[in-house]
């Protein structure tokens, strides 16, 4: 166990310098050491969850090359309006933001199909100016479909991607300052308070002051607005639940009846976050062939598949100014119902500057 360990930790601290050599030959996909794509990373996580009380299963094993594919048709339903919402803004501001940045590399965390950072990209190539842009998914077959669409567009546009999980890309980004790191559709609210936690510790730790972070956050609002977007009519949240399942089957070698299984969205007021679950209408075994454990799921249980936080702008200035972030441009569509938050990393020595704690 600590064996491997070591030897991921060492393929880690090695990144930064494949990935200079990479960019330094030009390549367009790099892949990122410790990707979620290990069968035993999902069947541990599986387990982890299953054997917790209440169930639970991590969002991010929803984008396989399906999940993601189906995601792509939630942002396109009529229901679900935070991606048309946020595409409204960027291409509104676009100008305005390369205005407050200047020209400077743009890398995008969870960029799936990067429609919508295709705004950002004619804002910075507008004057032909070269563009570098560094997006990084956990999925091989987004960042590929992305490439070919961005090439076709424009041919201004370096197009280094990296496939692994946001926090594969942390090591790198010392390298690629200046920069406006991006990180869209209200992502930052799937993250339970220790994620979010650690990931504004990351992003502050890793972006050097002077750099920028554009942040997209859903705001709270009309909870049947909120709970229509998470139950489009068509069924395609539900296919993109259920397809968690279909993953299990397929990769960890479960068979379960996915016809039991029931998408099912809430609003959760105190917390005021959307939560996400899968309700079993029949007791089932859930086999999980690579760690030979099986699991039991009763009838009528809810498996919590995924949480989405919805924002207000003075809590989260709270928190962001608490890691170092100024908050140079807030842009938001006529209903207020989402906002896009230009950041910019600031020297906060004279923040961190305090008494030694008594337990050093
Ligand atoms: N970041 C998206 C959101 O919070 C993810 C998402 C949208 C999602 N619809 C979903 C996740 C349905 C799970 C299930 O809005």
């Amino acid at each position: 166990m600590r064996q491997s360990y070591t030897y991921v930790a060492n393929l880690m601290s090695d990144f930064p310098t494949r990935f200079r050599e990479a960019v330094g030959a030009g390549a367009a996909l790099v892949q990122a050491p410790g990707t979620s794509d290990s069968v035993h990373a999902f069947a541990r996580s599986v387990a982890a969850g299953l054997s917790d009380e209440p169930k639970w299963l991590h969002y991010r094993f929803l984008y396989d090359a399906e999940g993601s594919r189906l995601f792509e048709e939630i942002t396109r339903q009529p229901e679900y309006y935070p991606t048309r919402t946020e595409a409204k803004i960027l291409a509104k501001h676009a100008g305005e933001i390369k205005d407050v940045t200047g020209q400077v590399t743009l890398v995008e965390l969870g960029s799936g199909y990067s429609v919508k950072t295709e705004y950002l990209l004619s804002a910075y190539s507008r004057d032909e100016e070269p563009v570098r842009y560094v997006p990084v998914d956990v999925s091989d077959s987004a960042l590929r479909a992305a490439s070919r669409s961005i090439a076709e567009t424009f041919s201004d546009v370096e197009f280094t991607g990296i496939n692994g999980t946001y926090r594969s890309a942390f090591p790198v980004l010392r390298q690629l300052s200046p920069q406006v790191l991006i990180f869209l559709g209200s992502s930052i609210g799937n993250f339970n308070d220790a994620e979010a936690t650690s990931f504004w510790r990351s992003v502050a730790d890793h972006l050097p002051a002077g750099n920028f972070f554009l942040l997209g956050v859903d705001l709270v609002k009309d909870v049947d607005v909120l709970e229509a977007a998470y139950n489009d009519a068509a069924g395609v949240t539900a296919r993109f639940t259920k397809n968690y399942f279909a993953r299990i089957n397929g990769e960890l070698g479960a068979a379960l009846d996915l016809s039991q299984i029931e998408h099912s969205a809430t609003w959760n007021p105190v917390l005021e976050r959307m939560e996400i679950y899968a309700r079993f209408h029949a007791d089932q075994q859930l086999y999980v062939e690579p760690l030979d454990q099986t699991f039991d799921i009763s009838a009528g249980e809810r498996i919590l598949i995924e949480v989405s936080r919805k924002y207000r702008l003075p809590k989260l200035q709270r928190e962001f100014t608490a890691f170092g972030f100024d908050l140079r441009r807030v842009f938001t569509d006529e209903k207020k119902w989402y906002a896009l938050l230009l950041l910019e990393r600031i020297d906060d020595t004279l923040l961190r500057a305090s008494y030694p704690s008594p337990t050093r």
